[in-house]
This record gives C-alpha cells, sequence and structure tokens, in this order.
C-alpha cells in the first residue's frame, strides 16, 4: 500500500500533465498577418470566412455553413430559425453548459430539462416524449464531451412530433453517429470555437445544416436580415449583425487543418485511458456504443463511484491533484443555477417571459443530480493531445487513488 500524496506520499507527478494550448505554428501567424495586410478585417470583404465555411460544411458532410460570433449566438439563432418563438418549450438536458438552455430563455423560450443516461452523460430519449406538451417546438440534444447522444432516440420522438432540432455540437466537431456527423442528423447544430473547444478561434460559433430554408433564415438573422445577393440595405427580415471576423476566419481555417492529425492523437489517448482504467476499482468509463462511428473526444468523461464507499468525489478529486492530475468535477445541474432557480421572476422583469410559469426548484432529475454530485468527473482535452507518458501517469494516479480510498475515509 502506498501513502497517498494527500497524506504526505510521494506524488505520481510533479511535472505538467498535458500539451500547451491552445497549439498553433506559423500557419495561425501567416495567415493572421496576411488578413492584416490585405486592410480587409471584415467578413463582407474578405474571403477566410467564406472559405472556412465550406470547408467547415464540408468537413461537417453538410451542405451549409454559416459561421457567427459564438456557440451561444448559433443556438439562439439556430433556435429562432427553427420557428422557436416566446413562450415555445424546447426540451434540453440539464448536464451541459449554462448555453444549452439560456439560449432557449434569450430568445423568449421556456427550457423544459430533461434528464441524462447515467452511463452516457447524454439526454436520455426515453424521457423526452413524456415532456412533450402542445406549446413544444423543439429538442436540444447536446453532444457531451464530444460523445454523440442517441440521435436514434430523440430523432424518432422529434419526427413522430413533428419538432425541430437542433443539435448543441458545441463540443463535438468531428464527430459522427452511425456515420453521419453530428450537426446533420437533426434540422442544424451549432457548434463553438470557443478558446477551448477542439478547433479554437478564442471565440467563435458555426451552424451547419442540410436545410436550405432553415439556412437562409439562418443567414438572414446572422446579417441584419438580408439574403443572399440583395442589395446591401435591403432588410427582408429580422436579424441582427452576429457576424464573425476575417482574423477568426484565418484562426480556424489553419486549426481544422491539423484536426485530422489531433484526433488521431485524442482517439489513442482516450483508448489508453480506457483501457487503463477498465479494472480500477471504484471507476466506470463510459458505456460503449457501436452506433457513435466517431467521437470527438472534447472531454475525456468518466464516473467515479467510490461516493458509496464513504469517500465523496470532492475528496477524491482533491486527492488525485494532490498526485499532481488536474480531474475536473464536471457540471452543477442546470436546473439548479441561480437562473433557473430565479427563472420566472428574472424573465418577467427584463420583460419578455411569454410562457407558462415552470418553477425549476422542483424538479426532480436523480441521474444529472447523482453525476453532478456523486459521479461525473472529467480530464480536459490537453490530457487527451498528451504524450503517451503523461495519459499512463494519469491513470496511475485515478488506481493509486481508489486502491487506497480507505486512507480517505
Ligand atoms: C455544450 C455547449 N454548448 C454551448 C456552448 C457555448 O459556446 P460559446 O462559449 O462559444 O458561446 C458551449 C461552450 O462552452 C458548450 O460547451
Amino acid at each position: 500500500m502506498s501513502v497517498l500524496a494527500i497524506n504526505g506520499g510521494q506524488p505520481v507527478r510533479t511535472a505538467p500533465v498535458g500539451v500547451a494550448w491552445p497549439v498553433f505554428d506559423q500557419r495561425e501567424i501567416g495567415s493572421l498577418s496576411e488578413v492584416v495586410r490585405s486592410r480587409k478585417w471584415g467578413s463582407t470583404t474578405g474571403t477566410h470566412v467564406r472559405e472556412f465555411e465550406k470547408t467547415f460544411a464540408a468537413f461537417c458532410g453538410a451542405k451549409h455553413a454559416i459561421c457567427l460570433t459564438t456557440g451561444s449566438a448559433a443556438l439562439e439563432v439556430a433556435l429562432r430559425a427553427a420557428g422557436v418563438e416566446a413562450g415555445d418549450e424546447v426540451i434540453v438536458p440539464p448536464y451541459t453548459f449554462i448555453a444549452t438552455a439560456s439560449s432557449v430563455c434569450m430568445i423568449g423560450g421556456v427550457p423544459v430539462f430533461v434528464d441524462i443516461e447515467p452511463g452516457t452523460m447524454n439526454m436520455d430519449p426515453a424521457r423526452i416524449e413524456s415532456a412533450i406538451t402542445p406549446r413544444t417546438k423543439a429538442i436540444v440534444p447536446v453532444h457531451i464531451g464530444g460523445r454523440p447522444a442517441d440521435m436514434d432516440g430523440v430523432m424518432s420522438v422529434a419526427e413522430k412530433h413533428g419538432l425541430a432540432v437542433v443539435e448543441d455540437s458545441c463540443q463535438a466537431h468531428g464527430a459522427s453517429w452511425r456515420g453521419r456527423k453530428v450537426a446533420t442528423l437533426g434540422t442544424g447544430g451549432a457548434f463553438s470555437f470557443q478558446a477551448s473547444k477542439n478547433i479554437n478561434a478564442g471565440e467563435g460559433g458555426a451552424i451547419v445544416t442540410n436545410d436550405d430554408e432553415f439556412y437562409l433564415r439562418c443567414y438572414s438573422i446572422v446579417n441584419v436580415g438580408r439574403i443572399p445577393q440583395g442589395d446591401w440595405y435591403q432588410h427582408e427580415f429580422l436579424g441582427s449583425n452576429y457576424r464573425m471576423t476575417e482574423f477568426q476566419g484565418a484562426i480556424l481555417l489553419a486549426q481544422i487543418a491539423r484536426w485530422e492529425e489531433q484526433a488521431a492523437t485524442r482517439d489513442a489517448n482516450a483508448a489508453q485511458l480506457d483501457r487503463l482504467l477498465a479494472d480500477v476499482d471504484g471507476i466506470a468509463t463510459l458505456d460503449d456504443d457501436p452506433r457513435i462511428t466517431r467521437n470527438a473526444w472534447h472531454l475525456y468523461v468518466f464516473r467515479y463511484l467510490g461516493s458509496n464507499r464513504g469517500v465523496s468525489k470532492e475528496t477524491f478529486v482533491k486527492a488525485v491533484s494532490a498526485e499532481g492530475v488536474h480531474v475536473s468535477t464536471g457540471y452543477t445541474p442546470l436546473h439548479t443555477t441561480g437562473l433557473f432557480q430565479q427563472f420566472s421572476k428574472q424573465l418577467e422583469a427584463v420583460g419578455f417571459y411569454g410562457g407558462r410559469r415552470i418553477d425549476y426548484s422542483e424538479l426532480d432529475l436523480p441521474a444529472t443530480q447523482n453525476a453532478c454530485e456523486n459521479e461525473a468527473c472529467w480530464f480536459p482535452q490537453t490530457v487527451l493531445l498528451a504524450p503517451a507518458s503523461d495519459v499512463a501517469d494519469v491513470a496511475a494516479a485515478v488506481r493509486k487513488v481508489c486502491e487506497n480510498l480507505d486512507e480517505l475515509v
């Protein structure tokens, strides 16, 4: 038995784990300075954003991609383009980043939370149907950590009830479900290029779709109501300026060029973690699903099962950190955040509350609650891009803590 570092023992790791982030080289520097020198800094005159849209649409196997300022804006625009109006209900999971649900509120809609599957951390499609009411307009499945949600389950309920599906693919660049890239399975999907994402421009977003009409609505909302090939001062619809800059377009063209190579490293590191953690008593890796033909591995999410042995997730994470390896405790349940506990009051105060009153304080979502309190942990993507020896140390730190949980009781 070895003494845990948190109790004064030798840590497994003393050097930092993972790669320096973000990854860049002369490609980013060269294309950025090209944009500066061109004096075409906006996407209405420059070519980089347009070129990236074509590249990203092809990357997603989609007809259209439209870039915009952020992933949050991509969700808001996509939901509006899908026909969500004030007072409409939108089904979302509670185990995700706030923007999945707050984007619904930002356009006057009402998020309806549906619990997750304990073994995948994604929305449980078996629970969607009972959450549908006459006001339901759309479903937003999230591909959490880059792992596709059960899109067969989501699409069959959506098709039965005539609902739009906006895939929150903000963490899932390049992921695929039964051979089809995420964001092309539903009406469309939203991506983020925020600083932590696998394809990163500091900030940025995109909407991807195969649906021509949906694309045109998104185009117009992003471009102050303009239409493609319309005149500069021709505004046919209500929109705003959500356009991406050429600086972001240039960075993204460079970033996407190294995706293939990085994805191979992510796949290899995730497979190594799966292998090394498989027989650790106190850890469960997420459920296998052969319908996932590519996991984007933005995060490596796993389950800590030691809480029922008297050692909380917080204590486990602290002990692994003391071994020199950072583990995240993941999200808190969205419906318990200040925003949703105060939801009705807040939206009434700003005057765009259009729907039925929902009291989120009474919601019981046991799988999400258990994941957040007891089980869900993740390694960030810098670990997924790290050298194999770092990954071995990461797994060794988790194993050491789990094998010595008694020291922590
Ligand atoms: C699941 C999910 N949805 C939406 C977003 C929002 O993207 P952004 O930060 O680009 O607005 C993020 C980004 O953190 C995310 O992880």
